[in-house]
């Protein structure tokens, strides 16, 4: 574990009621592997100073609640029989049901599942949602699976985690390689093991199937608005800022086309096709319609093609990393010539690029906060589930703006306060909610 580098420590507070022993890892993890866990402990490690008299409680955040591990085995098309890893973590539900998604790939493990269920909880609690924090994942690649072996791989894997999620328990959602039609699935294998219509068992459904308006563009859309609030802070107007955007899928696309309609120029668009740049602006849905109709950005007209690299020194006011885990790291975090980082990605800055960035003053808006959009818009179908009322598309997007504006400012204060990052100030707040809540209900027995 480092020592933080930037956030300034304050010293421990007198009066801490005996600290609880340090653990040791657990047995199941390899100690000189951690994978995406050892970030997560490192964040933890750095707020810890933070929390006062509840850091007595701090060890339950640094082990899940929960941990399934299922195999998922399912005939193939050719009639072999496969099996596959299948994981589901509670990592928190001191503060409610678990909530997070379900991710399909090839490079799941378990240290990912438990970190990004981690996240969740920090994201959940940090905008004041009533949820604890999980996260699913099956070991697989689905581009190799057919429309039916997915089908029985994804309700055989609901099958398995049927006995610990619920509409009140956990409730599933998609993430990387899963989508409206794998959260059908499950809701009907919930549904058909339980003898009755579930609909809130999972979010991110189909509308006819109880999803929610508003939630394609929720993520991009809470991208946008705590962008805008962070622009706002450092005096950046949104009208003629120049954008660059990493990913155009779901949070990109939509980040981009919200940006572009309230005056922003998206100057730079990188993907898994290419890096596009364009000085005087790319229009994002000229993008977007030429991406459907022809599988890949390469040759979008007008746009130059640039080096995969060369993304990173685009200069802009904004840039949003919305692809993957790893992206900002110390060897392209000095060249970044950016004033805010808005997190559409979950975990795209390491630890150490995070330092630089704030040594040379680029302002990062966590994950944990921008891309909070999603899973707020998750919490109103769940809410809408259990109700059977379904609200209007202009109703839910004030809502959702008016969550992460407050949210934004709330963090905003407490880093000011603090002078700490915004991550450290999600953290700080996330983690004295989650445990003032661990702390009132004392442990059982
Ligand atoms: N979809 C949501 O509601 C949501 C919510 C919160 C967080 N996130 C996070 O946002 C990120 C993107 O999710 P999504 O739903 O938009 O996924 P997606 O699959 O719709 O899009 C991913 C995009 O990233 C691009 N990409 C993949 N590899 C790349 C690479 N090596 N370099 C550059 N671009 C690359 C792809 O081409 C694609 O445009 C993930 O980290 C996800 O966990 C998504």
């Amino acid at each position: 574990m480092t020592v933080p580098k930037t956030d300034p420590q304050p010293t421990q507070p007198a009066g801490v009621p005996g600290r609880t022993k340090q653990h040791a890892l657990p047995s199941y993890l390899d100690q000189d592997n951690l994978g995406p866990w050892a970030i997560y402990l490192e964040q933890v490690e750095r707020v810890t100073p933070y929390l006062g008299k509840l850091a007595y409680w701090v060890e339950t955040l640094k082990r899940p609640k929960r941990i399934l591990v299922v195999d998922v085995p399912i005939h193939l098309d050719d009639g072999s029989v496969a099996h596959f890893e299948g994981y589901r973590v509670q990592h928190n539900t001191s503060r409610g049901p678990a909530k997070g998604g379900v991710r399909y790939h090839q490079d799941v493990t378990l240290s990912e599942v438990m970190a990004l269920s981690a996240w969740m909880t920090v994201k959940n609690a940090a905008v004041n949602l009533p949820y604890g924090g999980g996260k699913g994942g099956i070991r697989v690649d689905p581009r190799t699976l057919s429309t039916s072996e997915l089908e029985r791989l994804t309700r055989r894997y609901t099958t398995e985690i049927g006995i610990i999620i619920g509409p009140d328990k956990d409730i599933p959602a998609p993430d990387v390689n899963t989508n409206p039609q794998v959260m059908a699935w499950m809701m009907d294998t919930y549904s058909m093991n339980v003898g009755r219509t579930a609909t809130g068992v999972v979010t991110g459904k189909p509308i006819s199937l109880g999803g929610s308006l508003g939630r394609g563009d929720a993520t991009g859309r809470g991208v946008f608005v705590t962008g805008a609030e962070a622009m706002n802070r450092l005096g950046i107007a949104v009208e003629g800022a120049r954008v660059a955007i990493q990913g155009f899928g779901n949070v990109g696309n939509a980040a981009g086309r919200i940006f572009y309609d309230h005056g922003a120029s998206i100057v730079a668009i990188q993907d898994v096709s290419g890096t596009f740049y364009c000085e005087s602006g790319i229009d994002p849905y000229q993008a977007q319609t030429y991406l459907r109709e022809h599988g890949t950005l390469q040759g979008l007209p007008n746009v130059e093609t640039i080096e995969r690299e060369a993304f990173w020194s685009v200069p802009c006011d904004v840039l949003v990393p919305a692809a993957l885990e790893n992206q900002i790291t110390e060897l392209n975090a000095p060249v970044i010539n950016a004033k805010v980082i808005v997190e559409g990605a979950n975990g795209p800055t390491t630890p150490a690029a995070d330092d630089l960035l704030r040594e040379r003053g680029v302002l990062v808006v966590p994950d944990v906060l921008a891309n909070a959009g999603g899973v707020t818009v998750s919490y109103f179908e769940w809410v809408q589930d259990f109700s059977s009322f379904f609200w209007t598309e202009e109703e839910i997007n004030a809502r959702l703006d008016r969550i992460m504006r407050e949210a934004f400012s709330s963090l905003w204060d407490v880093a000011q306060r603090h002078k700490v990052t915004l991550r450290t100030a999600a953290f700080i707040v996330a983690c004295t909610r989650v445990l003032e809540s661990r702390a009132l209900r004392g442990l059982y027995p």
